[in-house]
């Protein structure tokens, strides 16, 4: 069996126009590892949890607990947060003493009662068992949605539309989180890595499989490598982000090759992002890199 860290350091040492078909010939070599799908657990020694450790999380949900932190020091708060995870969004945005209510979309329960277990005693919750995109939302002074919308396939109804897909896309959505904040002048935020692969490309379009092995490889896998050398994880994490290096994160250039509803990921670039966050009427106050590899930004926006 190829160890992944050499393999991975092989693959990434390869001219960029080489690396799709080594990815892939690679994962044909390679023995499966683990079935846990992303965003399937949540709970501790879960996948989820060994990506919450490695750099590239830690400066996301750092960056979210900075920004979140203001606006729950106000008494009475009401934050929705969309798509919960593992709660480490919110676990260091707390000083102590808050109170307020967090009303927490997420069609897992599992992964609300994660958030439960990181909410101050005066923080009610709200448990809302449902996909953003099926329900209304709350008057809030704040909405948190990282990492969640790029599930939602298509930028609006209409290019779902044609491709076969029903219901809202990513604008009405956003729409819906300009409406919730409007009544109390909350606060948006919005985390999503920089990069195509939404339902405009095709399924087997090397743009696509460029796009996503970009992403996951490139700067999601040579991070945790980065980290896996540098910052000497005791060994259950180190397996652990070894498994997150495969399954995860090369195992995802095999996305680009299944049909489109089966996706999953249908992530924007930057000025993508931008224009959307502006059809849907909302101000996008700042957009900032939200970890070290430039691969996620943060985007604080206001209804207009
Ligand atoms: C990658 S995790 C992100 C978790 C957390 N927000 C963070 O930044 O670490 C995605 C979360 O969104 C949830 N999710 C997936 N599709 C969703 C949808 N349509 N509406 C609401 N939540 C969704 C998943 O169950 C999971 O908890």
């Amino acid at each position: 069996m190829s160890d992944i860290v050499e393999a991975l350091e092989r693959l990434l040492a390869m001219q960029p126009e080489r690396q799709v078909d080594e990815a892939l010939d690679l994962l044909d070599r390679l023995p499966p590892v683990h079935d846990e799908a992303w965003n399937s657990r949540f709970g501790a020694g879960s996948l989820f949890d060994a990506w919450s450790r490695t750099s590239i999380a830690r400066g996301v949900h750092a960056a979210l607990a900075e920004a979140i932190r203001p606006v729950v020091q106000r008494p009475g708060f009401v934050a929705v947060e969309v798509g919960a995870g593992n709660g480490r969004t919110w676990s260091d945005a707390w000083r102590g003493g808050e109170r307020g209510t967090v009303v927490a979309v997420d069609p897992v329960p599992e992964a609300i009662e994660q958030l439960a277990a990181v909410l101050p005693q005066g923080v009610e919750l709200v448990r809302q068992h449902a996909r953003v995109e099926d329900i209304d939302l709350p008057d809030a002074d704040l909405v948190v949605c990282s990492m969640t919308l790029h599930h939602l396939a298509g930028r609006s109804a209409a290019e779902r539309a044609q491709h076969g897909f029903t219901g809202p896309g990513k604008r009405e959505v956003l729409e819906r989180f300009g409406a919730a904040l409007r009544a109390r002048g909350g606060v948006g935020l919005l985390v999503e890595a920089d990069v195509d692969c939404e339902l405009h490309l095709a399924p087997g379009d090397p743009a696509l499989r460029d796009n996503i092995l970009d992403s996951y490889v490139r700067r999601c896998a040579r991070s945790i490598l980065d980290d896996l050398a540098t910052r000497s994880p005791p060994p259950e994490l180190a397996r652990a982000w070894r498994g997150l290096l495969q399954h995860w994160f090369l195992e995802q250039v095999r996305v680009a090759d299944v049909p489109r509803a089966e996706r999953d990921v249908y992530e924007l670039t930057r000025g993508q992002w931008l224009d959307l966050l502006d059809e849907a009427g909302l101000v996008c106050e700042e957009a900032r890199a939200a970890d070290d590899r430039g691969l996620f930004v943060l985007y604080r926006f206001r209804p207009r």
